[in-house]
């Protein structure tokens, strides 16, 4: 029986050596202490002792059973101990590495400059007014004085939803609209995006943005048009930037012009921005036309007033040295994060 204890001793030293878990450790404390474990067992037998040997051996059986149940302390904490340890080490954060930042959305370039050109029109004590994008002919093209068979409806190739509604070709049927409901003076700008069919090439696309200008008072005249739109060119690209008035015709102003300004991107050299002119169209503007303010209930006698339509587009190319206007709606986020 001392034989049988001692081994018991050694047998369990050696199971507890390798155990590397909890539940093995359970495992060995219940194989060798439990109820029926085999200390357990062998000190049922004790029964047939006899009475001198029964002291020995108790005594030895309580050794072990001690000796192992220090043991096995030990190793619970230890395997507690090791635990944590791993624990902490996969969960260690390296405060060290470098953060990730969440990519910050960014405004179009397009939108920055409308909000500019905005600024400085609201600046000078215009009124922001907007109209749709679905027009009727009648805004767009009729009360324009561009009737049916009129030459100028071709220069706009028009995307018609029907026979009498279609996508607007411009900005200039919100003066009308303006015209109708309030009465002079006047003074606001329309922002706001046009259709036409054009061919795409690196200065034309086929929906793009203008902002429409339109001033009605009293004793107006074509030198006010000139000052209001060189102030708007002196703060959009600086002072002493190339300007140029050319005399053009459109059938709702009289006399209209268009306005260059020199292409930034070649210094007037010739490029594609500029077609090789060394000039870029931004704007056409007039005195607003006598049948124009008729139609829309206006007085010529008594008011005159001039308008303007702005390629939003074109002077944002300008403005950023872009030379293809395709590049502001392929959103390629390389050339959005530039502005
Ligand atoms: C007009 O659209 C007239 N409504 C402007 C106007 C308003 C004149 C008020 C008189 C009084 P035009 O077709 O030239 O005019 O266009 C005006 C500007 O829009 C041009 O100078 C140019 O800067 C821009 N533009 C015209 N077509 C395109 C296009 N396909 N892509 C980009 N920009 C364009
Ligand atoms: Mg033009």
């Amino acid at each position: 029986m001392r034989e049988q204890l001692e081994q018991i001793g050694v047998q369990a030293t050696e199971a507890l050596k390798d155990v590397m878990d909890m539940e093995k450790l359970n495992d060995i404390r219940l194989e060798y202490l439990g109820k029926k474990g085999k200390l357990t067992g062998v000190l049922r037998g004790m029964g047939k002792l006899s009475s001198e040997e029964r002291p020995v051996i108790g005594q030895l059986a309580n050794e072990i059973r001690d000796q192992l149940e220090q043991l096995l302390t030990e190793k619970t904490e230890q395997l507690s101990a090791e635990k944590i340890n791993q624990q902490l080490a996969a969960e260690k954060i390296d405060i060290t590495l470098p953060g990730k930042k969440d990519l910050l959305g960014q405004e179009h370039p397009l939108n920055l400059v409308l909000r500019e050109m905005e600024h400085i029109f609201v600046g000078m004590g215009f009124e922001v007014i907007e109209g749709p994008e679905i027009e009727l002919d009648y805004y767009n093209f009729e009360a324009l004085n561009i009737p049916a068979d009129h030459p100028a409806r071709d220069t706009q190739d028009t995307f018609y939803v029907t026979d009498n509604i279609l996508l607007r070709t411009q900005t200039s049927p919100v003066q009308i609209r303006t015209m109708e409901k309030q009465k002079p003076p006047i003074r606001m700008i329309s922002p706001g995006r046009v259709f036409r069919s054009d061919q795409p090439d690196a200065t034309h696309s086929p929906m793009f943005h203008q902002v429409e200008g339109l001033l009605i008072d009293k004793t107006v005249s074509f030198s006010d048009l000139k000052g209001i739109l060189i102030a708007f060119v002196e703060q959009m690209f600086g002072k002493g930037r190339g300007v140029r008035f050319r005399p053009h015709h459109f059938p709702f102003t009289e006399p209209s012009a268009e306005v260059d300004i020199a292409c930034l991107k070649c210094g007037g050299e010739g490029c594609r921005i500029c077609s090789g002119t060394g000039w870029l169209e931004i704007l056409g503007a007039g005195m607003v036309h006598p049948r124009v303010l008729e139609m829309a209930n206006i007085d010529p006698k008594e008011y005159s007033g001039f308008a303007f339509g702005m390629g939003v587009e074109r002077i944002a190319m300008l403005k950023y040295g872009i030379d293809d206007i395709r590049l502001f709606f392929e959103n390629d986020v390389r050339f959005l994060s530039q502005f």
